[in-house]
């Protein structure tokens, strides 16, 4: 009876407090700040909806934007009880095992709110984090009674923006995955109808709602800029942001091909959902936030992760049309063309030879629909002598870069992985590019549990699972990924270090096979800078030199299809080795386009592992200039790139070391020069600079400067 009455007054006790906790926590704003105090993140109970609002120098920025999960089980929309809230700070710093920078400081504080959802009584988290540059937050969904297995049917957090402001976009939802041309518009102005005004018809059955790509980035009249993006996408679907004719957005989580966003089960953390905040647009290229919402390295800092250099056997088929990935008279990846590569890549200390056509499955129908189950991962093309050509290749220290083209045929692909990776292992390969080419929508075969065959969208779940599963199985065989058509990099390299790179966006490719009216424009590497590289890094694949007269009609036809040029200058394609930043860098053109070039020095120079990485200046779409501190020397590089526009960039040597002299080896474009009138002619000189000089950087139209600085003597 009395253990009864005890219990009875226990359970009394506890409700009291926790309705304290919700008269408390409930009834008061709740805000926090970043460690500097610029930015001021704010929480709000509007309706027993817990919205929150942003704020960048005291102006809001954010206007209140609600959180919310509909699920099979449960919601967590309205009625929202907070059961208690804590907030911490943290600081720390940690090392990367590549990266742009070596150091990367965590510093932050968080709040942490326990919620209840009245309706049904479900527990459900949210974890902030407010940085100096910008915001994360995140679903957190513990493990309680009666909750196993559940499936995300939506995900309604929103993003509304307090100005309908310019911002930069590609579509979601579209063929080309990632690879479009960035559209800039208002905000309320996003639509497809929109961008097939603007940039390129979307042609094709139209599926799914209105909604962009992240990083999706903004630029208010005040200068400040946003950028909306994930961190840590893991077991879900990506995020896109839903765009409704107003300058509100709201998530949009890609689905299944069953309409489910997400299926999971409890314990769950959501990807962050993140908010980089810059006085300027030229912060947002510096912001740690990504990475720094990320797990930490779960690799270690083994020898066979490895930065560096690497030419292929490639653009000859991409680009130059000479030869073809599959059997034939063109055939390139036969084996005396790779032992030329070879002794090229050896002559000038590149350290990765990428060959493209060495395996079986070119030959049938695989490109682009999503059809042809042929790939071969471990089987190289009777053409290609693969045991002669690792060996040579190991001999002078060039390791052979693999290529997995699946056609997005991933069960052909998953069912050979661990052979493929084993196969590369064995080969000396240390890095694999793996490519996902299928231009169609929601067109990724995936057969079900009852054998039936469903199609999957490029970005959903079924993807990012599956791009895990990849890079795990790679790093089990000690081998690193460079993914072409791949799911956003959200800051996974972190976690696993063997994720050197990715396309996911339009690259260097476009000015290969599309004719001269859908090139990348000279704009487009400095939109990138802004939206597509605050992600990660890209495998842009710069340093074409033969810019103009480079294409064939076909490999059988050797004369110059003249419907080719690529709007970029030779000095531009060395500073994109700078401003775009990749740990594995290509030297994308053919080895005779670079010999007797004394511009080619640069590329042999440039280092693609930073001490530091300093954005001097840039207007979204305009200009940027880059400056990044080489990791193994005290030299300093600088990359400067423009749109059409010629400009003069007037720049303080602030980032040079007090006290010394540099030799600054200087590429750049002739003052009359630009992509359209002298795009291969490079001006080559040396000038003397110290910390503090001033120095002019003329760019002419399309153009670009590069230079490497080394101290004195
Ligand atoms: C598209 C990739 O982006 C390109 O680099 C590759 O050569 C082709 N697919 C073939 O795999
Ligand atoms: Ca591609």
């Amino acid at each position: 009876m009395i253990i009864r009455s005890q219990k009875i007054m226990g359970a009394i006790l506890s409700l009291m407090i926790i309705a304290m906790l919700y008269s408390c926590v409930n009834d008061k704003r709740i805000e926090i700040s970043s460690p500097d105090g610029s930015i001021t993140l704010e929480l709000g109970d509007h309706d027993g909806m817990i919205m929150y609002s942003v704020y960048k120098n005291d102006k809001l920025i954010m206007e209140p934007s609600a959180f919310g999960l509909k699920t099979d089980q449960f919601d967590f929309v309205d009625n929202i009880k907070i059961l208690s809230k804590h907030s911490k700070k943290h600081k720390s710093k940690w090392t990367q095992v590549w990266g742009e920078q070596k150091e990367i400081l965590d510093d932050h504080k968080e709040l942490f709110l326990r919620l209840l959802s009245n309706e049904n009584d479900h527990e459900i988290n949210l974890r902030f984090r407010v940085f100096n540059d910008g915001i994360g937050f995140r679903y957190e969904i513990p493990e309680q009674e009666g909750l196993d297995r559940f499936n995300i049917i939506d995900e309604l957090t929103e993003f509304n923006f307090a100005e309908n402001s310019p911002s930069w976009w590609i579509p979601a939802y579209a063929y080309r995955r990632y690879e479009f041309l960035y559209a800039n518009t208002l905000i309320s102005e996003i639509s497809r109808d929109k961008f097939s005004d603007l940039v390129e018809n979307l042609n094709g059955p139209r599926l799914g709602p209105e909604a962009v790509q992240t990083p999706f980035t903004v630029q208010r009249d005040d200068g400040i800029a946003i950028a909306i993006h994930e961190a840590n996408l893991t077991n879900y679907s990506s995020m896109t942001l839903k765009a409704n004719g107003t300058k509100n957005m709201e998530c949009d989580l890609i689905p299944w091909s069953d309409g489910i966003k997400v299926r999971t089960q409890a314990p769950m953390n959501s990807p962050w959902r993140t908010i980089l905040i810059g006085e300027t647009a030229s912060d947002l290229p510096m912001s740690t936030l990504t990475l720094n919402l990320n797990e930490s390295n779960k690799l270690g800092d083994p020898d066979w992760i490895k930065p560096g250099k690497y030419i292929g056997l490639w653009w000859e088929m991409i680009g130059t049309n000479q030869s073809t990935w599959g059997s034939g008279p063109h055939h390139g990846a036969k084996t005396d063309r790779v032992l030329e590569y070879v002794d090229f890549g050896a002559k000038y200390g590149f350290d990765g030879l990428l060959v493209e056509g060495w395996n079986t499955g070119w030959d049938e129908n695989w490109c682009c629909t999503g059809e042809g189950e042929s790939f071969g991962f471990y089987e190289p093309h009777p053409e290609f002598d693969n045991e002669l050509i690792s060996d040579y290749a190991w001999k002078k220290a060039i390791r052979l870069v693999g290529h997995h083209e699946t056609g997005t045929q991933i069960d052909n692909y998953e069912n050979q992985l661990d052979s493929a990776f084993a196969y590369c292992n064995r080969n000396g390969i240390r890095v694999v590019k793996t490519g996902y080419v299928n231009d169609g929508s929601q067109n990724i075969k995936r057969i079900d549990e009852e054998g039936n065959v469903q199609k999957e969208w490029h970005h959903g779940q079924y993807m990012v699972e599956h791009f895990r599963k990849v890079l795990e199985t790679a790093a089990k065989h000690e081998v690193s990924i460079v993914v072409h058509e791949p799911i956003k990099d959200t800051g996974i390299r972190r976690t696993y270090p063997n994720m050197l790179s990715r396309e996911g966006a339009r690259g260097q490719e476009f000015n290969g096979f599309m004719p001269i009216d859908a090139h990348n424009k000279p704009d487009h590497t400095t939109i990138l800078a802004f939206t597509r590289m605050l992600s990660g890094p890209m495998d842009y694949t710069s340093g074409i030199f033969n810019l103009k007269e480079y294409r064939y009609n076909s490999p059988d036809d050797r004369t110059i299809n003249t419907n080719h040029h690529i709007p970029s200058t030779i000095a531009k394609e060395l500073a994109h080795y700078v401003v775009i930043y990749a740990p594995v860098q290509m030297a994308a053109d053919l080895p005779e386009n670079y010999q007797g070039n004394p511009a080619f020095q640069f590329i042999l120079d440039v280092p693609t592992d930073w001490e530091e990485s300093k954005v001097l200046n840039g207007e979204i779409g305009q200009y940027i200039t880059t400056v990044r501190k080489d990791l193994s020397s005290e030299d300093w590089y600088l990359g400067s790139i423009t749109n059409e526009e010629a400009r003069t960039i007037n720049i303080e040597m602030t980032f040079l070391d007090p006290g010394k002299e540099y030799v600054a080896t200087i590429y750049k474009d002739p003052r009359d020069g630009g992509w359209k009138t002298k795009p291969e002619e490079v001006i080559i000189e040396t000038m003397v600079f110290k910390n503090g000089d001033i120095y002019d950087i003329v760019l002419p139209s399309g153009g670009g400067q590069a230079i490497r600085f080394s101290p004195k003597g």
